[in-house]
């Protein structure tokens, strides 16, 4: 822990890449849509594949993970952070940014994917009836209804959630033929809630991996959200207003794929869905500054 405290004091004050941090794979989604928004910034993308899913963890757990990758991603020099995750977003974004940041580095920030999805679904819906998919813990917390009610409270809002989705993707199942059975089944659950439903939010950024077959059940009438360029276009909005953040990124567009699970695996993936070839490195464990074994 103590080294990780010396390489994130030595890095403040220096501007480094972005961090984009998901459980897994489903923050790709988003680091693609801001690789495009942002070509000249440099990232690093942290998939904690070896701890997903975190959809059915408890609060504090993924309170803890989320703050070690946060923590981790400092040490590697990012001065912002994007939580490229529902679930990270809706159970550790707050505590993080009001309790751990003052104390780790006041002038650093961590960033979430609800709020900017809030903030725009006004624009989409024409009836007022809005739906969502997510992960059992995203749609427990309730962060949704909040920040919905808050923003935009003529909305009529339900939420579902779907447990086997993201095992699905992690276990590189989301083409095969089982993955149709789990998909109908919750979009004939969500559905069911409200019939009038006009725009679906994918409110778990793995779920764009399984956008054919959701496309494929749900109603064509019916509009499904994505969030990549939703945050995309959040962040470029985010850096004109803040000036002294926009200069504490680094400008060479390069990009590092981290993972805490198998790195082969990770970068077969993450090449197809990029589109072109990467190659993830391993962190064995995130509360030492720059260990890669693997
Ligand atoms: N991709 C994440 C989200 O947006 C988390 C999925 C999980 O690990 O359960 O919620």
């Amino acid at each position: 822990m103590r080294l990780l405290a010396d390489a994130i004091r030595a890095t403040a004050g220096h501007p480094g890449p972005i961090g984009v941090f998901d459980s897994g794979y489903g923050g790709l989604t988003i680091l693609r849509e801001l690789r495009s928004a942002l070509p000249w910034a440099d990232f690093i993308y942290l998939g904690d594949n070896a701890r997903a899913p975190y959809g059915t963890r408890s609060f504090d757990l993924v309170y803890r993970f989320t703050l070690e990758a946060v923590r981790y991603l400092f040490a590697r020099g990012c001065q912002l952070v994007i939580l490229a995750c529902n679930t990270a977003s809706a159970k550790a974004l707050r505590n993080i940014q009001q309790h751990d940041l003052p104390q780790i580095d006041p002038d650093r920030r961590v960033l979430g994917v609800i709020r900017p999805t809030t903030e725009i679904i006004g624009k989409y819906t024409k009836n007022g009836h809005v739906g969502l998919f997510g992960t059992p813990g995203t749609v427990a917390s309730g962060s949704y209804d909040i920040e919905i009610a808050k923003l935009n409270p003529e909305i009529v809002f339900h939420s579902h959630a779907c447990p086997m989705w993201v095992p699905l993707v992690e276990n590189l199942e989301a083409d095969g033929p089982g993955a149709d059975y789990f998909i109908k089944k919750e979009i004939d659950g969500l559905l069911g809630l409200d019939s009038e439903i006009d725009t679906i939010i994918l409110g778990c950024t793995h779920y764009p991996l399984l956008y054919s077959k959701i496309r494929k059940y749900v109603p064509d009438n019916i509009r499904i959200l994505v969030q990549g360029e939703i945050v995309a276009a959040s962040l470029i909005d985010y850096l004109s207003r803040h000036p002294e953040m926009d200069r504490m990124v680094t400008r060479g567009g390069t990009l590092e794929l981290l993972t805490t699970e198998e790195p082969d695996k990770f970068s077969g993936l993450a090449s197809v869905f990029m589109g072109h070839d990467v190659c993830a490195e391993r962190i064995a464990d995130l509360t030492l500054p720059f260990p890669n074994i693997s």
